[in-house]
């Protein structure tokens, strides 16, 4: 495998596929189209590979329930992606506590631990009304979550959109991990629910936060920028479905 391309895994079923920049394909096999309830329609043999737009129609049909067999299990070669636990309310203080992690964020570091618990409360209702959402992060060959990041559902501009956010701990930065997480995420989004266009929201000097987004295969939208400059995948004008745009 190139540098470019991440694997990704979604346990148990093993929805296996490739991503790399702008998404190449997703493998779907058939035990685990069994295991989202029979939405997609891909494999009648045993794996089928394919572009995410040939499952974009019955994708859409996907249950919480579905997604999260999908989601909840992610991992890449070197990264486990998984749902939170209300547990993670330490480690969540950790990453959203720290000045460093938020030299690019006005709204600052978060004060204490109750406030990283309330957004963590958020973040797990949004697991439970999706079933996807962001991820806690860590690594397979250590202890300890060393970051959050992946896509949620939020409304903006008037449309349902996916938001890719990706915080790690600063010991871990320069090591491909954002660009990985963001990868996968964005590679189950087109293969899961390409029907919603996926955005990334930054601000003018955070060169790591944009450069990880176009490895993701998000592109520069400087029409949707507000006080944040804009990074998206699938935004097309009102009322055309997402493409590549
Ligand atoms: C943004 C962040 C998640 C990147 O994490 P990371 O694991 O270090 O990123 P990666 O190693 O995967 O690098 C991804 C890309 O960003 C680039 N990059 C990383 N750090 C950089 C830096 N300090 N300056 C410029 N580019 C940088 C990498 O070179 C890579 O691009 P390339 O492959 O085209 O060369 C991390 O810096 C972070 O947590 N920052 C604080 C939180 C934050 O700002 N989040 C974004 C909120 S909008």
């Amino acid at each position: 495998m190139s540098g470019d391309v991440a694997e990704w895994r979604a346990a148990p079923h093993g929805t296996k596929g490739w991503v790399g920049r702008n998404v190449l394909a997703a493998a779907v096999h058939s035990h685990e189209v069994a295991a989202c309830k029979g939405t997609i329609r891909m494999a009648k043999d045993n794996t089928q590979w394919g572009r995410p737009s040939a499952a974009r129609a019955d994708a859409a049909a996907l249950t919480p329930a579905g997604l999260a067999a999908v989601w909840a299990g992610a991992h890449t070669a070197r990264l486990v992606l998984r749902r939170p636990q209300a547990g993670d309310g330490p480690a969540m203080f950790a990453v959203h506590g720290d000045p460093a992690t938020n030299r690019h964020n006005p709204a600052g570091p978060d004060l204490n631990l109750a406030t990283s618990a309330a957004t963590l409360r958020g973040w797990l209702r949004d697991w439970e009304a999706n079933g996807y959402g962001y991820w806690a992060i860590t690594r397979t060959d250590a202890e300890g979550v060393i970051g959050f990041g992946g896509v949620k559902r939020l409304a903006w501009r008037d449309r349902d959109v996916l938001n890719l956010y990706y915080r790690l701990t600063p010991s871990v930065w320069g090591q491909g991990y954002a660009a990985e997480v963001a990868r996968t995420a964005v590679g189950l989004a087109q293969a899961y629910l390409p029907h919603l266009p996926v955005i990334a929201r930054t601000r003018s000097a955070n060169i790591a936060s944009q450069r990880t987004a176009e490895r993701a295969g998000l592109r520069r939208r400087p029409d949707l920028d507000t006080a944040h400059i804009v990074f998206a995948l699938g935004w097309t004008p009102a009322g055309e479905p997402a493409g590549p745009a």
